[in-house]
């Protein structure tokens, strides 16, 4: 059964001014494991429950939505902690809930997490991956099952921009792999799958042939519900897993594990580029 939250954006952005009678600069949302800005000053914290009447099931997920600053006097920002996913069995407007309010509260930055499995061969476990602009996404299976709804409208180039002052930023920062070396950031378009499966040989094999440098489950729903809204959406995928055909995935714990190692370096960069945004 499709499963929808008992709450409108509406309602949820009433609770939200409640929690913090100034918009903040930009909103975060946390993907499995994903794990920076948790300590911010003047913090207030909402349960989801109480901001949508209902809490994320996956592990990894704390469900809170917490607004502070970086630092006394700095950017004040939203960090979602969870999210809904189509695979959970929650339908489109669930999945979009959380960023509908961001967008309907009037926060004019939305920065996405995260965790995927990478494709391009040239990218190692723990690498952060910006969604390249324009460039930044397949997604097969919604345009295929017909379950894109109209509310979708075209991409403006605000995308670019925002994902572009990620890459800008993140080069002048010291945030590369130790074993990397080569930069700090991979640039590359996400296939966003319903999953909740991990993919097949042959899917990798499919995926890569469409030019897909990375595979997740989430991300695309939210990023489409911003075009054509006063909201610039970014993303940036935690590489967790790199599908080569020798080695084995692994588990859950694994990729909670990846991404915790990879959220110190990722935390660098939102602190630096909210900063500027600030
Ligand atoms: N596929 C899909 N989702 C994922 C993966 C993967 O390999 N790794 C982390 N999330």
């Amino acid at each position: 059964m499709i499963k929808s939250a008992p709450r409108t954006a509406s309602e949820a952005v009433s609770a939200l001014k409640k929690l913090s009678a100034e918009v903040p600069v930009a909103a975060v949302v946390l993907g499995s494991g994903v794990s920076v800005l948790d300590k911010l000053v003047d913090a207030a914290v909402l349960p989801y429950q109480d901001l949508f009447g209902m809490a994320p099931g996956v592990v990894g997920h704390s469900g809170t939505l917490t607004v502070g600053r970086v630092e006394e006097g700095g950017p004040l920002v939203a960090v979602l902690r969870g999210r809904f996913h189509l695979y959970e069995g929650y339908d489109w407007s669930t999945v979009t809930l959380a960023t509908r309010a961001i967008v309907e509260w009037g926060v004019p930055n939305l920065l996405l997490t995260n965790a995927a499995g990478g494709l391009n061969l040239d990218y190692s476990v723990g690498d952060l991956m910006v969604l390249t602009g324009y460039r930044d996404h397949l997604n097969p299976e919604l345009k295929a099952t017909g379950l894109l709804p109209a509310i979708a409208k075209p991409a403006t180039d605000c995308r670019n921009k925002l994902s572009e002052k990620l890459v800008s930023v993140g080069e002048t920062l010291d945030i590369t792999l130790p074993q990397a070396e080569v930069r700090p950031l991979q640039q590359g378009v996400y296939a966003g799958l319903l999953g909740p499966t991990y993919e097949t040989m042959a899917e990798i094999d499919m995926l890569r042939k469409l030019k897909a440098d990375a595979v997740g489950m989430s991300t695309v729903p939210e990023m489409l519900c911003c075009d054509g809204t006063n909201t610039t959406a970014a993303a940036v995928s935690v590489i967790t897993n790199v599908w080569r055909p020798e080695e084995a995935m692994g588990g859950h714990e694994e990729v909670l594990e990846a991404s915790k190692n990879a959220s110190k370096r990722l935390d660098k960069l939102f602190k630096a580029v909210l900063a500027e945004l600030g």
